[in-house]
């Protein structure tokens, strides 16, 4: 009995399927999927299992994949060029517009229409103007500010990039020695940013809403430099970093500790002396918000209770866990997959 009821709605949905749902798709004419693709580059990145669907007998979205996957084939065909011959590309969505192609292409490129990253290529309508975050940017010599364009539904914004092999983007660099009062700073100070012209290292904060904007928008780990004297310093890097927005008060939510030097005590985020005093899921506050909390009184920051640590006091006034600081930076590193 179940059987045959089983069979029965079967072949009703094989006729829907193959009749009806065929039927609408092709009322709809052709393709069109302009308006999508430079959108939607944060696909990128996604490893490719399945090939894509190719029964006889379709569901109205393999046929509309189907469709979008000839249109994909022959976006490659026109990217294909000497350098570049395995473009291959799948996994059209139609419902956001979204598509993958396979291509040999090693390097994330601004300022053009194929953007490529680990095993990805997606074609772009309009060149990517900006790079992503400070690691698209290859040739560098000095850390010096740069545009960058996490999210390409918000306007790019200038960030101080690091040298070296990583090629962080900071968060925040503060020396003793700097002429700022990081303590006093405003709620629109640290919302907005602020930092030394011309580009050096004696004080900048990215902003809240960057630092929002950025870590929405890809994964990162985070890390805190703490350096304690010529000869020692602290070096503390986190899992994750996703910072809220302003609505929610730039709310942290930081992985754990995966990596740090020297003084096994001196997680200052999780291991705390007590509960209270670890900030994880608190919001930001400046020292506007000392009616809400006392604490904030030490400077912009996240704060719970008062925090183990902080590199956003006064000047001469930073520390991490016991340590004082000389100087604090704070910088972000793209995840590895
Ligand atoms: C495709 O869609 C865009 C945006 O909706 C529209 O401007 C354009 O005219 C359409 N192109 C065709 C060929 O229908
Ligand atoms: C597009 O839709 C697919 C399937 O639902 C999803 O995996 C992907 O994350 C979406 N991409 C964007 C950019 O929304
Ligand atoms: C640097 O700081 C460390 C840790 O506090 C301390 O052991 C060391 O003596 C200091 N070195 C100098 C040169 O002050
Ligand atoms: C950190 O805080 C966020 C809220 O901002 C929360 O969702 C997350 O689970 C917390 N992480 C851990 C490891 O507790
Ligand atoms: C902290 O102060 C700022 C500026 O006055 C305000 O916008 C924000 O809502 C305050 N935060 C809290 C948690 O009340
Ligand atoms: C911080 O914690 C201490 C004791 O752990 C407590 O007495 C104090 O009220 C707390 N302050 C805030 C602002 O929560
Ligand atoms: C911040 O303001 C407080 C209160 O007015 C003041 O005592 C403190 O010295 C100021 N901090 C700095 C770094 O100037």
């Amino acid at each position: 009995m179940m059987n045959v009821l089983t069979i029965l709605i079967w072949l009703v949905c094989f006729y829907i399927t193959l009749f009806c749902d065929k039927a609408n798709t092709d009322k709809r004419g052709s393709f069109n999927n302009s308006g999508y693709s430079t959108k939607y580059y944060h696909e990128i990145g996604y490893i490719y299992t399945q090939p894509p669907m190719k029964t006889s007998v379709m569901s109205m979205a393999a046929y509309d994949m189907e469709i979008a996957a000839v249109q994909c084939l022959f976006t490659c065909q026109k990217e294909n060029s000497a350098e570049n011959l395995n473009c291959v590309a799948v996994n059209f969505n139609s419902e956001n517009g979204t598509c993958q192609l396979l291509s040999n292409q090693p390097v994330y490129k601004y300022d053009e229409c194929v953007v490529s990253d680990d095993h990805w290529t997606l074609y772009m309508e309009e060149p990517i103007k900006f790079p992503r975050d400070c690691e698209d940017i290859r040739k560098r010599t000095l850390d010096q500010y740069y545009e960058i364009q996490p999210d390409l539904d918000k306007p790019p914004f200038s960030v101080l990039c690091g040298i070296g092999p990583s090629m962080a983007t900071y968060i925040q660099s503060h020396k003793s020695s700097s002429h700022f009062d990081f303590q006093n700073a405003t709620w629109a100070q640290y919302r907005d940013g602020f930092r030394v012209y011309p580009p050096g290292l004696s004080y900048y904060w990215i902003g809240n809403e960057n630092l929002h904007t950025l870590t929405s928008s890809r994964d990162y780990t985070i890390d805190f430099l703490c350096r304690v004297n010529r000869t020692f310093s602290l070096f503390i890097l986190y899992s994750s970093i996703l910072v809220g927005s302003e609505a929610d008060f730039y709310r942290l939510n930081i992985g754990t500790c995966a990596y740090r030097t020297r003084d096994i005590l001196n997680d200052a985020i999780w291991v705390t002396a007590n509960d209270e005093a670890k900030i994880n899921g608190s919001v930001f506050l400046t020292h506007e918000n000392v009616t809400e909390n006392a604490c904030a009184r030490q400077g912009g920051w996240w704060y719970n209770n008062c925090t183990n640590a902080n590199f956003n006091t006064a000047n001469g006034n930073m520390f991490w866990g016991s340590y004082d600081c000389s100087y604090g930076k704070i910088r972000v590193l793209r995840k590895k997959p």
